[in-house]
């Protein structure tokens, strides 16, 4: 029996796990969602806390629950996903980006193509879009945002931002970026609409979709922790192919590829990952 943070115990009886094969099955084929594909501990115990509290003690009972409102069912696929984030998430991360990495890849591309991928509500994505409007306004960047969750997106589109969003946003950026509101109360900023123009949004799950191709950058922080060990291999190589040569991979502050060198990466900086220049000549000769 294990115990969740809010004290809530967690049974695992092997009629339970069997249940709960079930409940994954039936989810898979109704939904496409392949929780396999996740972590087994953590799944498990946060779809058992949320069964519980819908009153539920079967996974599968909780199923046919989830199934009677389509509603129900989108609401519980996107609780299952954890939308926390904030803009300039780990600043020294976004410092290294500025200083080093965007420069370096402006001088080689007029306009970068980046993508953030999990993005959340946007937090991510609008922090690139304030850097390269910062370093390189008017080019025609494309920042490309995907989610599997909705409910994020649509948010993610509106570009309002909560006071707690904003903690590590540097005060230059602030100010410059965000129009303060004030709305039922609650104080909300929201985002230049010039940063819009760089900026799309769009449902793709990594887990089942086909890669867009073709990006200098791309930002996958705090989604992998969730992955299982092989949909993690498999995300680090579709990355890798959807990359350009010379383009890099930009992890969160607890993620690591250990076989980086067996797919092909360089790991020049901590939580960047390049694919090497050299794949320009070997794609040229190929051509
Ligand atoms: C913790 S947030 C990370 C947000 C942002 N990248 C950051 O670091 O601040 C994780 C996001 O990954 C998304 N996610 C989970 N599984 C996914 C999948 N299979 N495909 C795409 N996004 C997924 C969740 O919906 C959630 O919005």
């Amino acid at each position: 029996m294990q115990t969740t943070p809010s004290g809530i115990e967690v049974p695992k009886t092997p009629e339970l796990l069997q249940d709960f094969e079930r409940f994954k099955r039936m989810l898979h084929e109704r939904t496409g969602l392949d929780l396999n594909q996740y972590k087994f501990d953590q799944t498990y115990r946060r779809i058992w806390t949320m069964a519980e509290r819908a009153g539920f003690r079967r996974f599968t009972d909780y199923f046919r629950y989830l199934t009677e409102e389509e509603a129900r069912l989108r609401s519980f696929i996107d609780r299952l996903a954890i939308n926390v984030s904030e803009l300039f998430r780990n600043p020294e991360q976004f410092e290294l980006l500025a200083r080093e990495i965007l420069p370096a890849l402006l001088r080689r591309s007029f306009s970068l193509r980046v993508w953030s991928a999990g993005c959340s509500y946007g937090a991510e994505a609008y922090s690139l879009a304030i850097l390269l409007h910062e370093l390189a306004p008017n080019r025609g960047h494309l920042i490309l945002g995907t989610d599997i969750d909705q409910e994020v997106l649509t948010r993610a589109r509106h570009g309002v931002f909560q006071e707690s969003d904003l903690r590590s946003a540097p005060s230059p950026y602030r100010e410059r970026y965000f129009r303060q509101f004030t709305e039922n109360g609650r104080t909300l900023y929201e985002a230049d609409p010039a940063l819009q123009r760089y900026l799309r949004f769009e449902r793709h799950n990594l887990l089942s979709d086909p890669y867009p191709q073709g990006f200098d950058l791309i930002a996958c922080r705090n989604v992998i922790i969730y992955f299982s060990d092989d949909a993690k291999e498999r995300v680090f190589r579709e990355f890798y192919r959807a990359l350009k040569p010379g383009g890099y991979l930009f992890l969160g502050n607890t993620e690591r590829i250990f076989n980086y060198q067996q797919i092909g990466y360089e790991n020049p900086y901590a939580f960047y990952y390049r694919k090497p220049e050299s794949e320009v000549l070997r794609w040229q000769n190929a051509s």
